[in-house]
Protein backbone atom coordinates (compact mmCIF):
# COMPACT_ATOMS: atom_id res chain seq x y z
CA UNK A 1 0.00 0.00 0.00
CA UNK A 2 1.36 3.69 -0.53
CA UNK A 3 0.74 5.00 3.18
CA UNK A 4 0.96 8.81 3.84
CA UNK A 5 2.37 9.38 7.15
CA UNK A 6 1.89 12.87 8.48
CA UNK A 7 4.65 13.17 11.29
CA UNK A 8 6.95 10.79 9.48
CA UNK A 9 10.04 12.58 10.53
CA UNK A 10 9.54 12.82 14.49
CA UNK A 11 10.41 9.93 17.04
CA UNK A 12 7.62 7.62 16.51
CA UNK A 13 6.77 8.04 12.78
CA UNK A 14 10.32 7.90 12.17
CA UNK A 15 10.08 4.44 13.48
CA UNK A 16 6.98 3.42 11.75
CA UNK A 17 8.50 4.43 8.58
CA UNK A 18 11.03 2.06 8.63
CA UNK A 19 8.55 -0.53 9.81
CA UNK A 20 6.20 -0.16 6.71
CA UNK A 21 9.25 -0.01 4.41
CA UNK A 22 10.44 -3.08 5.85
CA UNK A 23 6.64 -4.72 5.26
CA UNK A 24 6.58 -3.24 1.96
CA UNK A 25 4.76 -0.82 1.83
CA UNK A 26 5.54 2.78 0.04
CA UNK A 27 6.17 5.95 2.02
CA UNK A 28 4.87 9.12 1.66
CA UNK A 29 6.12 11.25 4.63
CA UNK A 30 4.22 14.83 5.35
CA UNK A 31 6.03 16.79 8.30
CA UNK A 32 6.89 20.28 8.68
CA UNK A 33 10.48 19.45 10.82
CA UNK A 34 9.08 21.30 13.55
CA UNK A 35 10.25 19.09 15.61
CA UNK A 36 12.38 16.91 13.99
CA UNK A 37 15.13 17.32 10.87
CA UNK A 38 16.14 15.75 7.52
CA UNK A 39 18.67 13.80 8.61
CA UNK A 40 16.15 11.17 10.15
CA UNK A 41 14.79 11.11 6.93
CA UNK A 42 18.06 9.67 5.29
CA UNK A 43 18.77 7.73 8.17
CA UNK A 44 14.99 5.42 7.58
CA UNK A 45 16.88 5.12 3.75
CA UNK A 46 19.41 4.00 4.85
CA UNK A 47 18.13 1.65 7.40
CA UNK A 48 16.14 -0.18 4.73
CA UNK A 49 17.97 0.24 1.73
CA UNK A 50 14.69 2.11 0.20
CA UNK A 51 13.21 5.62 -0.96
CA UNK A 52 10.49 7.52 0.28
CA UNK A 53 8.78 10.21 -0.76
CA UNK A 54 9.22 13.66 1.39
CA UNK A 55 7.23 16.78 1.69
CA UNK A 56 7.70 19.50 3.69
CA UNK A 57 4.65 20.88 4.59
CA UNK A 58 2.21 21.92 7.60
CA UNK A 59 -0.57 19.24 8.13
CA UNK A 60 -3.03 21.83 8.62
CA UNK A 61 -2.92 23.42 5.23
CA UNK A 62 -5.62 22.22 3.46
CA UNK A 63 -4.39 23.50 -0.49
CA UNK A 64 -1.01 21.82 0.17
CA UNK A 65 -2.50 18.40 1.45
CA UNK A 66 -5.05 18.57 -1.08
CA UNK A 67 -2.19 18.61 -3.65
CA UNK A 68 -0.15 15.55 -2.34
CA UNK A 69 -3.40 13.67 -2.22
CA UNK A 70 -3.66 14.76 -6.29
CA UNK A 71 -0.37 13.98 -7.35
CA UNK A 72 0.19 9.99 -5.11
CA UNK A 73 -2.49 7.08 -5.36
CA UNK A 74 -2.83 6.91 -1.64
CA UNK A 75 -4.37 3.65 0.29
CA UNK A 76 -4.17 4.97 3.70
CA UNK A 77 -2.97 7.08 6.48
CA UNK A 78 -1.17 7.33 9.87
CA UNK A 79 -1.14 10.57 11.37
CA UNK A 80 1.43 11.27 13.68
CA UNK A 81 1.63 15.26 13.20
CA UNK A 82 1.27 17.47 16.51
CA UNK A 83 2.25 18.71 19.29
CA UNK A 84 2.91 16.47 22.28
CA UNK A 85 3.85 18.59 25.48
CA UNK A 86 1.38 18.28 28.00
CA UNK A 87 2.96 21.26 29.97
CA UNK A 88 3.27 23.41 27.09
CA UNK A 89 0.07 22.67 25.94
CA UNK A 90 -1.05 24.31 29.35
CA UNK A 91 0.92 27.39 28.24
CA UNK A 92 0.11 27.41 24.88
CA UNK A 93 -3.79 26.09 24.63
CA UNK A 94 -4.74 27.86 21.67
CA UNK A 95 -1.57 26.50 19.42
CA UNK A 96 -2.55 22.95 20.67
CA UNK A 97 -5.99 22.74 19.61
CA UNK A 98 -4.92 24.24 15.94
CA UNK A 99 -2.35 22.34 15.21
CA UNK A 100 -3.96 18.86 16.71
CA UNK A 101 -7.69 19.33 15.83
CA UNK A 102 -7.03 21.44 12.37
CA UNK A 103 -4.11 18.51 10.93
CA UNK A 104 -6.78 15.72 11.75
CA UNK A 105 -9.94 17.48 10.66
CA UNK A 106 -7.99 18.81 7.30
CA UNK A 107 -6.55 15.10 6.84
CA UNK A 108 -10.02 13.86 7.49
CA UNK A 109 -11.51 15.86 4.69
CA UNK A 110 -8.77 14.84 2.27
CA UNK A 111 -9.49 11.42 2.75
CA UNK A 112 -13.50 12.05 2.14
CA UNK A 113 -12.53 13.59 -0.74
CA UNK A 114 -10.45 11.21 -2.37
CA UNK A 115 -11.94 8.12 -1.13
CA UNK A 116 -9.04 6.70 1.02
CA UNK A 117 -10.62 4.99 3.51
CA UNK A 118 -7.86 3.47 6.08
CA UNK A 119 -6.97 6.12 8.70
CA UNK A 120 -4.48 5.49 12.07
CA UNK A 121 -4.20 7.94 14.65
CA UNK A 122 -1.74 9.06 17.31
CA UNK A 123 -3.94 8.81 20.66
CA UNK A 124 -2.11 8.31 23.98
CA UNK A 125 -3.32 6.59 26.99
CA UNK A 126 -3.82 10.31 28.51
CA UNK A 127 -7.40 10.18 27.75
CA UNK A 128 -8.33 7.43 30.03
CA UNK A 129 -7.18 9.47 32.36
CA UNK A 130 -6.86 8.53 36.55
CA UNK A 131 -9.00 5.76 36.02
CA UNK A 132 -8.83 1.77 37.31
CA UNK A 133 -5.70 0.15 35.97
CA UNK A 134 -5.67 -2.09 33.88
CA UNK A 135 -6.94 0.43 31.06
CA UNK A 136 -9.16 -0.83 28.82
CA UNK A 137 -10.70 0.28 25.89
CA UNK A 138 -14.92 0.35 26.81
CA UNK A 139 -14.00 2.37 30.06
CA UNK A 140 -15.30 5.60 30.02
CA UNK A 141 -12.70 8.38 29.82
CA UNK A 142 -12.12 10.93 32.85
CA UNK A 143 -10.99 14.19 31.87
CA UNK A 144 -7.64 14.78 30.89
CA UNK A 145 -5.93 17.62 33.06
CA UNK A 146 -4.60 19.58 30.25
CA UNK A 147 -5.14 20.84 26.84
CA UNK A 148 -2.90 18.19 25.14
CA UNK A 149 -4.92 15.37 26.56
CA UNK A 150 -8.15 16.98 25.50
CA UNK A 151 -7.06 17.47 21.51
CA UNK A 152 -6.24 13.68 21.49
CA UNK A 153 -9.83 13.41 22.99
CA UNK A 154 -11.37 15.50 20.68
CA UNK A 155 -9.86 14.11 17.77
CA UNK A 156 -10.88 10.86 18.56
CA UNK A 157 -14.55 12.22 18.76
CA UNK A 158 -14.30 14.22 15.50
CA UNK A 159 -12.79 10.78 13.50
CA UNK A 160 -15.62 8.90 15.16
CA UNK A 161 -18.28 11.45 14.28
CA UNK A 162 -16.75 11.27 10.83
CA UNK A 163 -16.96 7.64 10.59
CA UNK A 164 -20.47 7.47 11.75
CA UNK A 165 -21.36 10.07 8.06
CA UNK A 166 -19.01 8.26 6.29
CA UNK A 167 -19.25 3.99 7.27
CA UNK A 168 -16.72 3.46 4.18
CA UNK A 169 -14.16 4.57 6.84
CA UNK A 170 -11.90 2.16 8.21
CA UNK A 171 -10.41 4.09 11.61
CA UNK A 172 -7.73 3.01 13.88
CA UNK A 173 -7.95 4.91 17.01
CA UNK A 174 -4.34 4.09 18.57
CA UNK A 175 -4.01 4.68 22.45
CA UNK A 176 -0.12 4.64 22.88
CA UNK A 177 1.04 3.85 26.67
CA UNK A 178 4.78 5.27 27.42
CA UNK A 179 6.75 4.45 24.35
CA UNK A 180 10.33 4.23 24.74
CA UNK A 181 13.60 3.31 23.66
CA UNK A 182 15.09 3.44 19.96
CA UNK A 183 15.94 1.46 16.62
CA UNK A 184 18.49 -1.11 17.43
CA UNK A 185 20.90 0.54 15.05
CA UNK A 186 21.18 3.09 17.27
CA UNK A 187 20.74 5.65 14.16
CA UNK A 188 17.31 6.97 14.99
CA UNK A 189 15.55 7.39 18.14
CA UNK A 190 14.69 9.98 20.68
CA UNK A 191 16.23 13.62 21.19
CA UNK A 192 14.19 15.86 23.06
CA UNK A 193 15.22 19.53 22.87
CA UNK A 194 15.90 21.08 25.86
CA UNK A 195 15.34 19.30 29.42
CA UNK A 196 13.83 16.08 28.71
CA UNK A 197 10.27 16.23 30.30
CA UNK A 198 10.43 12.30 29.84
CA UNK A 199 11.46 9.47 32.06
CA UNK A 200 13.84 7.56 29.77
CA UNK A 201 15.47 10.44 28.31
CA UNK A 202 16.34 11.70 31.41
CA UNK A 203 17.63 9.06 32.49
CA UNK A 204 19.97 7.97 29.78
CA UNK A 205 21.10 11.82 29.77
CA UNK A 206 21.87 11.44 33.39
CA UNK A 207 23.91 8.02 32.53
CA UNK A 208 25.93 10.26 30.14
CA UNK A 209 26.48 12.41 32.41
CA UNK A 210 24.85 15.27 30.91
CA UNK A 211 22.70 15.62 33.97
CA UNK A 212 24.13 15.33 37.71
CA UNK A 213 21.09 13.22 38.96
CA UNK A 214 17.73 11.87 38.37
CA UNK A 215 14.56 13.93 40.54
CA UNK A 216 12.14 11.09 41.73
CA UNK A 217 8.78 12.41 41.28
CA UNK A 218 6.59 11.31 44.59
CA UNK A 219 7.77 8.42 46.82
CA UNK A 220 4.35 8.05 47.99
CA UNK A 221 2.07 6.53 45.32
CA UNK A 222 0.22 3.36 46.28
CA UNK A 223 1.75 1.27 44.04
CA UNK A 224 4.40 -1.36 44.61
CA UNK A 225 7.58 1.22 45.85
CA UNK A 226 5.40 4.70 45.97
CA UNK A 227 6.94 5.64 42.85
CA UNK A 228 5.01 6.01 39.74
CA UNK A 229 4.04 3.26 37.45
CA UNK A 230 3.54 2.96 34.04
CA UNK A 231 3.38 0.77 30.79
CA UNK A 232 6.63 1.19 28.70
CA UNK A 233 6.62 0.13 25.13
CA UNK A 234 9.29 -0.23 23.14
CA UNK A 235 9.09 2.38 20.15
CA UNK A 236 9.77 -0.57 17.58
CA UNK A 237 6.80 -2.73 19.13
CA UNK A 238 4.57 0.87 18.48
CA UNK A 239 5.89 0.65 15.17
CA UNK A 240 4.81 -2.46 14.46
CA UNK A 241 1.79 -2.47 15.82
CA UNK A 242 0.57 0.70 13.51
CA UNK A 243 1.71 -1.94 10.56
CA UNK A 244 -0.57 -4.75 11.80
CA UNK A 245 -3.27 -1.79 12.63
CA UNK A 246 -2.99 -0.57 8.88
CA UNK A 247 -3.34 -3.76 7.77
CA UNK A 248 -6.11 -5.74 9.35
CA UNK A 249 -8.35 -2.45 9.93
CA UNK A 250 -12.07 -3.17 8.76
CA UNK A 251 -14.62 -0.62 8.60
CA UNK A 252 -15.64 1.68 11.24
CA UNK A 253 -13.56 3.04 14.19
CA UNK A 254 -11.73 0.44 16.18
CA UNK A 255 -9.77 1.52 19.39
CA UNK A 256 -6.79 -0.55 20.44
CA UNK A 257 -4.49 0.02 23.58
CA UNK A 258 -0.77 -0.52 22.56
CA UNK A 259 1.39 -0.87 25.21
CA UNK A 260 3.19 -4.17 26.73
CA UNK A 261 0.56 -4.74 29.58
CA UNK A 262 3.12 -4.67 32.35
CA UNK A 263 3.41 -1.92 35.29
CA UNK A 264 6.99 -0.48 35.50
CA UNK A 265 7.85 1.58 38.57
CA UNK A 266 9.96 4.53 38.20
CA UNK A 267 12.66 2.44 40.72
CA UNK A 268 11.81 -0.63 38.61
CA UNK A 269 12.53 1.01 35.81
CA UNK A 270 16.22 2.62 37.30
CA UNK A 271 17.28 -1.11 38.43
CA UNK A 272 16.35 -2.67 35.01
CA UNK A 273 18.37 0.52 33.14
CA UNK A 274 21.38 -0.01 35.59
CA UNK A 275 21.26 -4.02 35.00
CA UNK A 276 21.13 -3.47 31.22
CA UNK A 277 24.03 -0.74 31.19
CA UNK A 278 25.99 -1.12 33.83
CA UNK A 279 26.17 2.48 35.29
CA UNK A 280 24.35 3.81 38.78
CA UNK A 281 21.61 6.46 38.26
CA UNK A 282 21.92 8.73 41.00
CA UNK A 283 18.95 10.19 42.26
CA UNK A 284 16.71 12.52 44.42
CA UNK A 285 13.43 12.12 46.04
CA UNK A 286 11.40 15.26 45.31
CA UNK A 287 7.67 16.00 45.15
CA UNK A 288 5.23 14.39 43.61
CA UNK A 289 4.69 16.26 39.74
CA UNK A 290 1.39 18.21 39.11
CA UNK A 291 -1.14 16.42 37.01
CA UNK A 292 0.61 12.63 37.22
CA UNK A 293 -1.42 9.62 38.29
CA UNK A 294 -0.10 7.29 40.65
CA UNK A 295 -0.72 4.28 37.84
CA UNK A 296 -1.05 3.57 34.18
CA UNK A 297 -0.86 0.01 32.26
CA UNK A 298 -3.23 -1.36 29.71
CA UNK A 299 -5.75 -4.42 29.05
CA UNK A 300 -3.72 -5.40 26.01
CA UNK A 301 -5.85 -8.92 25.02
CA UNK A 302 -7.76 -6.81 22.08
CA UNK A 303 -4.70 -5.46 20.08
CA UNK A 304 -3.41 -8.90 20.16
CA UNK A 305 -7.06 -10.79 19.32
CA UNK A 306 -7.96 -8.26 16.85
CA UNK A 307 -4.33 -7.64 15.10
CA UNK A 308 -2.26 -10.45 15.92
CA UNK A 309 0.17 -8.06 17.66
CA UNK A 310 1.44 -7.84 20.82
CA UNK A 311 4.49 -6.14 22.14
CA UNK A 312 8.08 -8.63 21.75
CA UNK A 313 10.60 -6.38 23.89
CA UNK A 314 11.34 -6.17 27.06
CA UNK A 315 12.18 -3.25 29.63
CA UNK A 316 16.10 -4.46 29.41
CA UNK A 317 16.00 -4.02 25.35
CA UNK A 318 14.03 -0.56 25.93
CA UNK A 319 16.87 0.65 28.16
CA UNK A 320 19.50 -0.81 26.02
CA UNK A 321 18.73 0.44 23.20
CA UNK A 322 17.51 3.79 24.47
CA UNK A 323 21.14 3.94 25.51
CA UNK A 324 22.77 2.94 22.10
CA UNK A 325 20.87 6.22 20.93
CA UNK A 326 22.00 8.46 23.20
CA UNK A 327 25.72 7.49 22.77
CA UNK A 328 25.43 7.48 18.81
CA UNK A 329 23.71 11.06 18.88
CA UNK A 330 26.11 12.57 20.88
CA UNK A 331 28.52 11.58 18.61
CA UNK A 332 27.16 12.87 15.46
CA UNK A 333 25.93 16.23 17.34
CA UNK A 334 29.22 16.31 18.39
CA UNK A 335 31.33 15.74 15.05
CA UNK A 336 29.12 18.94 13.63
P1 LIG B 1 7.42 14.06 17.61
O1 LIG B 1 7.31 15.48 18.01
O2 LIG B 1 8.76 13.41 17.66
O3 LIG B 1 6.83 13.86 16.15
C1 LIG B 1 5.80 14.66 15.63
C2 LIG B 1 6.22 15.09 14.23
O4 LIG B 1 5.15 15.88 13.66
C3 LIG B 1 7.47 15.97 14.22
O5 LIG B 1 8.36 15.49 13.23
C4 LIG B 1 6.95 17.37 13.89
O6 LIG B 1 7.90 18.10 13.15
C5 LIG B 1 5.71 17.04 13.07
N1 LIG B 1 4.64 18.05 13.09
C6 LIG B 1 4.07 18.66 14.15
N2 LIG B 1 3.07 19.45 13.74
C7 LIG B 1 3.00 19.34 12.39
C8 LIG B 1 2.17 19.90 11.38
N3 LIG B 1 1.20 20.76 11.67
N4 LIG B 1 2.41 19.54 10.09
C9 LIG B 1 3.39 18.68 9.76
N5 LIG B 1 4.20 18.13 10.67
C10 LIG B 1 4.01 18.45 11.97
O7 LIG B 1 6.36 13.25 18.50
P2 LIG B 1 6.17 11.68 18.68
O8 LIG B 1 6.60 11.31 20.05
O9 LIG B 1 6.73 10.96 17.51
O10 LIG B 1 4.58 11.61 18.67
C11 LIG B 1 3.86 11.32 17.49
C12 LIG B 1 2.37 11.35 17.80
O11 LIG B 1 2.09 10.40 18.82
C13 LIG B 1 1.87 12.70 18.33
O12 LIG B 1 0.57 12.92 17.80
C14 LIG B 1 1.80 12.48 19.83
O13 LIG B 1 0.83 13.30 20.42
C15 LIG B 1 1.39 11.01 19.90
N6 LIG B 1 1.77 10.37 21.16
C16 LIG B 1 3.08 10.42 21.57
C17 LIG B 1 3.43 9.83 22.78
C18 LIG B 1 4.85 9.90 23.28
O14 LIG B 1 5.06 9.67 24.48
N7 LIG B 1 5.84 10.18 22.46
C19 LIG B 1 2.46 9.17 23.54
C20 LIG B 1 1.14 9.12 23.08
C21 LIG B 1 0.82 9.73 21.87
C1 LIG C 1 6.83 8.46 33.78
C2 LIG C 1 6.98 8.31 35.29
C3 LIG C 1 6.79 10.39 36.48
C4 LIG C 1 10.38 12.20 34.76
C5 LIG C 1 3.75 11.56 29.48
C6 LIG C 1 2.53 12.29 29.02
C7 LIG C 1 1.63 11.37 28.23
C8 LIG C 1 2.39 10.69 27.09
C9 LIG C 1 3.70 10.10 27.54
C10 LIG C 1 1.98 11.81 25.02
C11 LIG C 1 5.98 9.15 36.08
C12 LIG C 1 8.18 9.83 36.62
C13 LIG C 1 9.34 11.35 35.08
C14 LIG C 1 11.37 12.51 35.75
C15 LIG C 1 10.22 11.05 37.29
N1 LIG C 1 2.72 11.59 26.04
N2 LIG C 1 9.26 10.77 36.32
N3 LIG C 1 11.24 11.91 36.97
O1 LIG C 1 3.87 11.27 32.60
O2 LIG C 1 3.40 8.83 32.11
O3 LIG C 1 3.35 10.46 30.28
O4 LIG C 1 4.43 11.05 28.32
O5 LIG C 1 0.88 11.42 24.79
O6 LIG C 1 0.57 12.13 27.74
O7 LIG C 1 1.83 12.78 30.16
O8 LIG C 1 5.52 9.85 31.27
O9 LIG C 1 7.97 9.65 31.20
O10 LIG C 1 6.95 11.83 31.95
O11 LIG C 1 6.81 9.85 33.43
O12 LIG C 1 10.14 10.54 38.40
O13 LIG C 1 12.29 13.29 35.51
O14 LIG C 1 8.28 8.79 35.66
O15 LIG C 1 6.35 11.00 37.66
O16 LIG C 1 5.63 8.42 37.23
P1 LIG C 1 3.99 10.13 31.70
P2 LIG C 1 6.88 10.35 31.91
Amino acid sequence: MNILVTGGAGYIGSHTCVALLEAGHSVIVVDNLNNSNLETLEKIKQLTNKDLIFYQMDATNEVAIDKVFSNHEIHGVIHFAGYKAVGESVAKPLAYYQNNLVSTMVLAGACQKYGVHRFVFSSSATVYGDNQVPFIETMNLQPTTNPYGETKAMSEKILTDTSKANPKFSIALLRYFNPVGAHESGLIGEAPNGIPNNLMPFVTQVAKGKREKLYVFGYDYPTVDGTGVRDYIHVMDLAEGHVAALENLTEGVHIYNLGSGKGTSVFELIRAFEEAIGITIPYEIVDRRPGDIAASYADVCKAKRELGWEVKRDIKAMCRDAWNFEENYVEVVESK
